[in-house]
């Protein structure tokens, strides 16, 4: 990795320069002494992280969450690859008893953020159902019979982060016009805007998916609503007219016409939502070798392009319409929620906390760890406010070793039910199994947060942990990769 004096690589104390835990609280409590951190790895059953819920008809017997890491390793058709087999295998062996969707599976063609995103369509259904099935299998030969892990599949449009064909170039479709992402995504007029039309056919898409995807055995489905892409653009439609935007009542319409339509089609399917909690203002590269900086406030403020954003103070995130929206979820009877933030197109430090900055990215404004703390409290302010919602937190790979005596604090303290793993299930996906047999983690697979698994799709590579895994490192796609680092951000 590059190392500049003057940047942000070590500008932060790196995490695994602490040889100790309490070097590591230390640190960690200089920016929040609140957060609970355990001296120990406890293996189970004296883990908090081993305590069993109930959750869409099953028992997940630990608090082990895998996100939804999406692979860019499909087939042109949207049916999975090899690569997405062995990712889902992997998922599978991690020891998590609740994998949060997999990855995100578009409900159409023209909805994929990439050409080999995932599309659940009557094609794909057959590679669909192997996926899961290569995952329960996996968890069956490593762990015995019974105590099947709970997993749904996420279904998302990815909006303005359309780019479905192979040319390269993006088919954007967006709630509404933004006078910073447009430009970035090549936007410059109103046909990109959905109509109300198209809005409300979107919807029939999202319904047909769920069906399908409950159909094919999933425990639940989770209705993409976050990190900039469609649906969670839809949240923060308040420049938008008509009956998708401006009240909290019209942005949210959308969710809850999808939510009917999957309990008309398919009533007795869980429904969950993974959804950015807080946002801000787009972030670009800092001058000079600097942290990124927030893009000015266009004229006319307050700000109001963002769903979560304080729109006074737009650097901020603002968690009272969050507050809103889990309260509709409770009325609409949606009792699995997933807390995520911002976006990885425009604020991926709030979104991935890392030192390393993916190459479109730029370097961190905030030591990560700052980063980190804002999702543990906004999940915790919510999970106080909200006890009845079974609650997977995000944005915990940055602590690194100390990821397990962080998570274990978490769960007894009641900040979260679930601790959700994202990068680090691509470097260590059974740390899960680690910790609770053992006690102990492989440190020589902990993600350091390079960001190359970001960095690889954003030039059209498969996605995967290419410094610490050699099923990617072996790739030749990996020489391409190094090449492209060399011209990364600062
Ligand atoms: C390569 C990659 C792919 C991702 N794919 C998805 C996805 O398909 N759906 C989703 O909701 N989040 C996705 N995320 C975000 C992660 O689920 C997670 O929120 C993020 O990495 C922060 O958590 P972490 O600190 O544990 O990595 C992805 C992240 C990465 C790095
Ligand atoms: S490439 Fe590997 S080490 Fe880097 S952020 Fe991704 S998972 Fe972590």
């Amino acid at each position: 990795m590059p190392e500049n004096s003057t940047s942000g690589y070590s500008r932060y104390p790196r995490i695994g320069s602490h040889r100790e835990v309490a070097s590591f609280r230390e640190h960690l409590h200089s920016l929040c002494a609140d957060i609970p951190v355990d001296d120990a790895i406890l293996p189970a059953p004296e883990s908090p992280l081993a305590r069993d819920l109930r959750l869409c008809g099953k028992v997940a017997s630990n608090r082990w969450a895998i996100q939804p890491m999406e692979g860019w390793d499909g087939q042109e058709d949207g049916a999975p690859a090899e690569l997405t087999l062995q990712r889902w295998r992997r998922f599978g062996l991690s020891g998590a008893q609740l994998i949060w969707g997999g990855e995100a599976v578009a409900v159409e063609a023209e909805g994929r953020a990439n050409p080999n995103q995932l599309v659940i369509a009557g094609n794909t259904l057959g590679g669909l159902g192997a996926l899961r099935q290569a995952l329960l299998d996996a968890h069956r030969e490593r762990f015995g019979a019974g105590g099947e892990p709970v997993v749904g599949l996420q279904l998302t449009h990815s909006g303005r982060y359309a780019r479905p064909s192979r040319d390269g170039g993006g088919r954007p479709r967006v709630a509404f016009r933004h006078p910073i992402l447009d430009k970035r995504v090549g936007i410059t007029g109103e046909e990109a805007v959905l109509s109300d039309g198209e809005v409300a056919s979107l919807t029939g898409s999202f319904v047909t998916a769920a069906c399908r995807a409950g159909e094919l055995g999933f425990d639940f489905v989770d209705i993409k609503h976050c990190h900039g892409y469609l649906l969670h653009e839809f949240l923060g439609a308040h420049t938008r007219p008509g009956p998708y935007g401006g009240s909290f009542e019209n942005r949210t319409r959308l969710l809850r016409d999808i939510v009917a339509g999957i309990r008309r089609d398919a009533p007795g399917l869980p429904i969950a939502i993974r959804v950015s909690i807080f946002d801000t203002i787009p972030f670009r590269p800092g001058p000079d070798g600097n942290g990124g900086v927030p893009e000015k406030v266009p004229e006319g403020a307050p700000y109001r392009w963002g769903f979560g954003v304080d729109m006074a103070n737009p650097t901020e995130g603002d968690l009272s319409e969050g507050k809103k929206l889990l309260g509709l979820l409770q009325e609409l009877g949606i009792e699995l929620v997933n807390l995520s933030a911002g976006s990885p197109y425009y604020n991926p430090h709030l979104q991935r906390p890392a030192l390393y900055p993916p190459s479109d990215g730029y370097l961190p404004p905030e030591d990560p760890l700052e980063s980190v703390i804002r999702h543990l409290q906004a999940t915790h302010a919510l999970k106080r406010e909200f006890p009845g919602l079974v609650i997977t937190g995000s944005a915990l790979s940055y602590l690194q070793d100390y990821l397990p005596h962080v998570a274990q604090g978490l769960v007894r303290e009641g900040w979260m039910d679930f601790v959700g793993i994202g990068r680090m299930a691509l470097s260590y996906p059974d740390l899960p199994a680690d910790t609770l047999e053992r006690g102990v983690l492989a440190r020589k697979r902990i993600c350091r947060t390079f960001s190359d698994c970001t960095t690889a799709p954003r030039h059209g590579l498969p996605s995967g942990c290419y410094p610490l895994d050699d099923n990617y490192s072996s790739l030749p796609e990996a020489e391409t990769l190094r090449e492209l680092k060399k011209n990364g951000p600062e």
